[in-house]
């Protein structure tokens, strides 16, 4: 049994912690907030509801990072969300220094750990955790393509009424709107999916994909999703922790494959516990190909920003 540490209390990353508790996943799981009482109150709660389903497990939370000692995963949640009147660089500027602060406090507790990246803009946290760690390729992931996945399978689920169980997609690309979905890879019980819907079909429930955390967050008011997300995290750990060898989309740092390098997007990888174990290049089509490249100067774009914002402060 193994043990978890979740920086970020937040929606998602409860929600994670419930997760791991209930399928008993690990022996110990730890949430790490700079907002002490709400993460202990859910601690607290959580450990609760362990006894009320007559289950054991150990849950701790604080803002010490020596809780998060020994971990086997370090799942980061951690960050603000974009509030009204802020800008992107904004944004990108506070979770970057979120981030890579907690990704060091948790790695001197865990030198051995996994990072697990959820924090948006996801990708380019990804690709920071990694620089501000130095860690080698293997030991950094960021999660959206399971995410992504999970949307596009659901529209296909609801659409034509069959199971989501037996629908395989894959999203790759980076985790924003030049997400790339592939149809031609998606499958109904091994069955094409062109085989049930038209190209104009497929096309809308790809672009109901492309814009899935927005239609959430549009119902929400306050907020984003963290259902998914949180589950679609814990498929991820749960693969880690149990060496399972899944071939998941996650985010990941190609090295060249692709035609890409310097900097973390969503390809086919697999996870076990070493893990990202392998990026798996598959043979994309010219179309499919453009999109990804389209995709990557989009992720490119905002780790240039990030890289500039970071060098005016060090300048000023
Ligand atoms: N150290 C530790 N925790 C922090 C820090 C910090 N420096 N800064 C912020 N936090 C915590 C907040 O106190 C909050 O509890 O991170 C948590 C974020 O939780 P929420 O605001 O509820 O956000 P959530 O919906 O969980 O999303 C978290 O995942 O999907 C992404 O875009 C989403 O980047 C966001 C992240």
């Amino acid at each position: 049994m193994s043990k978890v540490t979740v920086i970020g209390a937040g929606n998602v990353g409860a929600s994670v912690a419930q997760l791991l508790l209930e399928r008993q996943l690990a022996r110990e799981v730890v949430m790490v907030d700079i907002a002490v009482d709400p993460a202990s109150g859910k601690a607290l709660d959580l450990s609760q509801a362990v006894c009320a389903r007559g289950g054991a497990a150990l849950i701790e939370a604080g803002d010490q990072y020596v809780l998060s000692r020994g971990s086997d995963v370090i799942v980061i949640t951690a960050g603000i969300p974009r509030k009204p009147g802020m800008s992107r660089d904004e944004l990108l500027k506070t979770n970057a220094a979120i981030v890579s602060d907690v990704a060091l406090k948790a790695y001197s507790h865990s030198p051995d750990a996994v990072f697990l990246v959820v924090s948006n803009p996801l990708d380019v946290m990804t690709y920071l955790v990694r620089e501000v760690l130095e860690l080698s390729a293997s030991r950094v992931v960021g999660m959206a393509g399971v995410l992504d996945s999970a949307r596009l399978k659901h529209f296909i689920a609801e659409r034509l009424g069959y199971s989501s169980k037996d629908i395989t997609a894959m999203v790759l690309g980076g985790h924003g709107d030049l997400m790339v979905p592939l149809p031609r890879l998606t499958t109904i019980g091994g069955i094409a999916i062109s085989e049930f819907l038209s190209d104009d079909e497929i096309g809308a429930l790809v672009n109901r994909t492309r814009q899935g955390g927005a239609e959430i967050v549009g119902l929400l008011k306050t907020g984003s999703a963290y259902y998914a997300p949180a589950a679609a995290t814990v498929e991820m750990i749960t693969a880690i922790l149990r060496d399972e060898k899944r071939v998941l989309p996650c985010s990941v740092f190609p090295e060249g494959a692709y035609g890409l390098s310097e900097l973390a997007i969503g390809l086919p990888a697999v996870l076990g516990r070493g893990g990202v174990e392998k990026v798996l290049e598959i043979s994309l089509t010219e179309q499919e190909q453009k999109l990804l490249q389209q995709s990557a100067e989009a992720v490119k774009e905002t780790i240039r920003s990030l890289e500039n914002i970071l060098k005016s402060e060090s300048d000023g």
